[in-house]
């Protein structure tokens, strides 16, 4: 099979390797789309997982169930799939709870372990969930990030009928978007420096975009009858944005972090407003268990816009050029890696 090799920062070598064999308790995924995500953009840039290098990155994939190793039930040879790219030890508290983030054995494909961007994976059986045959794989492919947006809205409690800020209409800051219209949330603001972006979060969705940050206060209140947003996603990553964000919800309201910023950032949190107003910060991280299950769900009743982020796409032996080329293409959400299985439908 072929595999993508980062061989070191900015550098893949596609490599010729034997087809893994699945072990006990394993699946063998023939693996047919893969997305490119912010994540794999800072490690193709050696900012993040370098010690991990040479490996095979890519975590937001689906494919076909191509084999199953000794012990493995439920799971069905020829079934399309997608696959949980987070690994816990499955006992522990933390695996109890959803939250194998904090797993003390958690390992993650794609970033901790060789990834998606080869032509066929083993993986855990118990991470692999079975997905119909009808849904293109283009689409698939979108659960992983999809899941990290649905994890955010469950930590921040959001519900039908909340007003909703999403700051930053990137490729997640756009889902944000659409998941909250999809749940209810009304009215959905958006904002981003882009115009483009910002036009493409209300093409999918959003009732209000504002592009020039100085007139964010104003939209906000405005929409929200003067008393600032339920919850606000800060969907950008950046500390002065969460600092604004504190000003920009209600009494009461949840702030969702979520754009990663650098590891020495700090918030400023008013103690005595956070108490006499019950106002609460939510972070959330990556997406597991009953957060893929229910991004899957959304995707195969088509709640999402998906067009933006499915038209990129390139074959495993041109990833170079998919990864050298993704900020020439902001138009493009999502740039998706096709493999072996090429989408038919
Ligand atoms: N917590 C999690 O589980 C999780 C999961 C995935 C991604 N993330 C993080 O979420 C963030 C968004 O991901 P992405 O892939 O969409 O990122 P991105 O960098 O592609 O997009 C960020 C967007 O923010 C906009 N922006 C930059 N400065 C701005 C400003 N001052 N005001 C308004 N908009 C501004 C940019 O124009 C861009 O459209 C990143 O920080 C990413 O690391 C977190
Ligand atoms: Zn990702
Ligand atoms: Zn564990």
């Amino acid at each position: 099979m072929r595999a993508a090799v980062l061989t070191r920062p900015g550098r893949f070598e596609i490599e010729e390797r034997p087809i893994p064999a699945p072990g006990p308790g394993e699946a063998l995924v023939r693996v047919a789309r893969v997305g490119i995500c912010g994540t794999d953009l800072h490690i193709f840039n050696g900012h993040y997982a370098a010690e991990s290098l040479p490996m095979v990155p890519g975590h937001e994939f689906t494919g076909t169930i191509t084999a199953l190793g000794p012990g493995v039930a439920g799971l069905e040879v020829g079934r399309r799939a997608v696959v949980d790219m987070n690994i816990g030890c499955g006992r522990c508290f933390w695996c109890r709870r959803n939250e194998i983030l904090n797993c003390p054995e958690m390992r993650q494909m794609g970033i901790t372990m060789d990834g998606a961007f080869a032509e066929y994976m083993v993986v855990p059986a118990r991470l692999v969930i079975p997905a119909p045959d009808d849904v293109p794989f283009e689409v698939l492919a979108l659960t992983e990030p999809l899941a990290c947006v649905v994890r955010a809205a469950r930590k921040a409690q959001v519900t039908f009928g909340q007003s909703v800020l999403v700051i930053g209409a990137g490729p997640v800051g756009n889902l944000h978007v659409q998941l909250m219209r999809t749940i209810g949330a009304a009215p959905v603001i958006v904002t981003d420096l882009s115009p483009e972006r910002v036009r493409m979060a209300l093409d999918c969705g959003a009732d209000v975009g504002v592009t020039d940050p100085g007139g964010l206060r104003q939209a906000v209140l405005e929409a929200t009858d003067g008393r600032g947003a339920d919850v606000v996603i800060e969907s950008v990553g950046n500390r002065a944005l969460y600092a604004a964000a504190l000003g920009l919800m209600r009494k009461g309201g949840h702030l969702a972090a979520f754009g990663l910023t650098g590891p020495e950032d700090r918030l400023a949190l008013p103690i005595l407003d956070t108490i006499l107003n019950e106002n609460s910060v939510a972070g959330s991280v990556a997406g597991m268990g009953q957060d893929m299950h229910d991004a899957l769900t959304l995707l195969v009743h088509g709640r999402l816009t998906t067009a933006p982020f499915t038209r990129a796409a390139f074959p495993l032996d041109e990833i170079q050029q998919a990864f050298d080329s993704i900020n020439d293409r902001p138009g493009d959400l999502k740039t998706q890696i096709v493999l072996g299985e090429e989408d038919t439908r």
